[in-house]
């Protein structure tokens, strides 16, 4: 955490320290923008796909601990619709990952009860890759437990396009009027809406690789998420590591533009 001292005009670079309270709340939904594959291989003088590769392993460790925290849904931003401007070799191992990746991670998933879901542009996505997705979607879809929920192809302003374009649509066939659009017609528009009403917006957004950005990650969604940032490059991101993000949002003061309750 960055904290300024007015009297000295300088910005100090502190690090909160917070205990997990395993007993604590837990986010019902978090949030993560998995950044720094590129970089974590650079560093080792590996091509960046080494980093794609090693982050899925990340993804099966976090994705087994939240299931265990009690997590009830994850969403993991794997590609983003601006991820296009890539070079088509990445952007082809890209495509590709999901079906690796389901192929060895199902059969876990199906033992920890977690349901696959995937949200964005699926249509665009080649046709190995949409079968990937539908398959690991089939394969896990009476499980109970933890949903997690891929953002692949995913862009909040397109996804808020293509909502007031169904919302114009609506109206024009008569289905609603202008004057009963509320807050909840545009949530129900959105990509999360498969989620039950209370599971829609993270609580909690995490960002690896000392980004400070939201990179079109759920812009409607997060307007009272938490957001947790930290260095580590996703590759490296571990479980103590999403329980020290869990800790530190067991120490915010959630406000929702209230006041703090006393006592
Ligand atoms: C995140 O890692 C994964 C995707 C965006 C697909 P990056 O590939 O963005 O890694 P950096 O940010 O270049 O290090
Ligand atoms: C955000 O990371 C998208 C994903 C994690 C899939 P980027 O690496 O694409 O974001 P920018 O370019 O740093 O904003
Ligand atoms: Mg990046």
């Amino acid at each position: 955490m960055l904290r300024f001292f007015p009297q000295k005009n300088k910005y100090v670079q502190e690090e909160a320290e917070f205990l997990f309270d395993e007993k604590g709340p837990i986010p019902k939904h978090i949030a993560v923008i998995m950044d720094g594959n590129g970089r974590w291989a650079q560093n080792r003088r590996l091509p960046r796909i080494a980093g794609h590769k090693e982050g899925m392993e990340t993804v099966k460790r976090i994705t087994k601990h939240a299931s265990k925290l009690g997590v009830k849904v994850l969403t993991l931003y794997a590609f983003s619709t601006e991820n296009w401007k890539r070079p088509t070799d990445e952007v082809n191992f890209l495509m590709q990952l999901p079906v690796d990746f389901f192929d060895v991670f199902v059969p876990e998933l199906i033992e920890e009860n977690v349901k696959v879901q995937v949200m964005g542009y699926k249509k665009l996505l080649p046709e190995h890759t949409q079968k990937a997705v539908k398959d690991a979607i089939e394969q896990t879809k009476d499980n109970t437990g933890m949903v997690l929920n891929f953002a692949l192809n995913y862009g909040s302003r397109a996804e808020i396009v293509t909502a007031v374009q169904e919302i114009a649509k609506e109206i024009e066939t008569n289905q609603l009027q202008s004057t009963e659009i509320t807050e909840e017609t545009i949530a129900d528009h959105l990509m999360t809406n498969f989620l039950s009403k209370d599971l829609r917006d993270p609580e909690l957004v995490i960002r690896t690789s000392g980004e400070e950005r939201i990179s079109n990650f759920l812009l409607w969604q997060i307007a009272y998420s938490e957001l947790f940032f930290t260095q580590a490059l996703w590759p490296d991101f571990t479980p103590n590591l999403l329980e020290a993000a869990i800790a530190s949002f067991q120490n915010r003061d959630r406000r929702f533009g209230g006041l703090k309750e006393t006592t």
